[in-house]
């Protein structure tokens, strides 16, 4: 889990932090962004985060004030945290102002005490890969859970990240499954989250199907989210925290 003194290390030396909600906050935000979303402002409290729309709205910025709490869209908001609610045409050229109950929480933990914060989920898992590569520094895979507990579906975000950071560091890697063989230094943490992506690779719906929180989504309805948010390597874009600590759209 992301704590301050985690992340505090990391931006001592500069690492990069990937925060993974995968249910849903960060699938929505990599969703939003590909579908043209200006950037999204991350906030911890709905009364903030309707006071920071209401500022960029004065300010003749297009806005969305979206969030939810226990999975429900929050009394009064506009929209909700479901990444299908932010298609090309609702959220094109508009800011996003979102709070949920973990992601931006950890979101807003990570801003600042990385050297570089990305936004994980399974959708851009090998986009993220490949610039965490690129970037060359050391990795830190931040799970946002729920509240406080280990979530499946964040470590298997992190594991296929893992995976295809070992696909790259070594295109001979899956037939050879020793960690140490492609050259990349494992944390514990990293060898399982490795495991659980292989387990799941290719049906990574269905740890949502053994999930807390997926099942808790699934009993409210919300399957057409879980199908969304389980689409691997479907995307290119890589949020990242900018300066003012807004997340915008990273390469392509
Ligand atoms: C969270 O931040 O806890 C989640 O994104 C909850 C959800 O909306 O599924």
């Amino acid at each position: 889990y992301p704590t301050a003194e985690s992340l505090e290390q990391a931006f001592l030396a500069g690492g990069t932090a990937v925060v993974f909600d995968v249910l849903r906050a960060t699938s929505t935000i990599v969703t939003a962004l590909a579908h043209g979303c200006r950037g999204v402002v991350t906030v911890v409290d709905p009364a903030e985060a309707q006071e920071v729309a209401a500022r960029l709205a004065g300010g003749n910025i297009p806005v969305l004030l979206a969030g939810e709490r226990g999975g429900e869209k929050i009394p009064g908001f506009p929209h909700g945290n479901s990444p299908l609610e932010f298609r090309p045409e609702v959220v094109g050229g508009r800011m996003l102002v979102l709070t949920t109950s973990n992601g931006t929480r950890a979101l807003n933990l990570a801003a600042g005490r990385a050297g570089t914060v990305l936004v994980g989920s399974l959708l851009n898992a090998r986009a993220v890969a490949r610039e965490a590569c690129r970037l060359g520094r050391d990795v830190i895979l931040a799970c946002a859970g729920t509240q406080g507990e280990f979530s499946l579906e964040d470590a298997l975000g992190a594991g296929m990240v893992v995976l295809e950071m070992m696909k790259m560091a070594d295109p001979g890697w899956l037939y050879c499954p020793t960690p140490g063989a492609s050259g990349l230094d494992l944390s514990d943490f990293a060898v399982a989250a490795l495991h659980l992506a292989l387990a799941y690779k290719d049906n990574p719906r269905r740890a949502f199907d053994h999930s807390l929180h997926g099942r808790k989504l699934f009993s409210m309805g919300l399957a057409a989210d879980l199908d969304w948010c389980a689409s691997l390597n479907t995307c290119e874009v890589v949020p990242v925290v900018g300066e003012g600590k807004e997340i915008i759209p990273g390469c392509p």
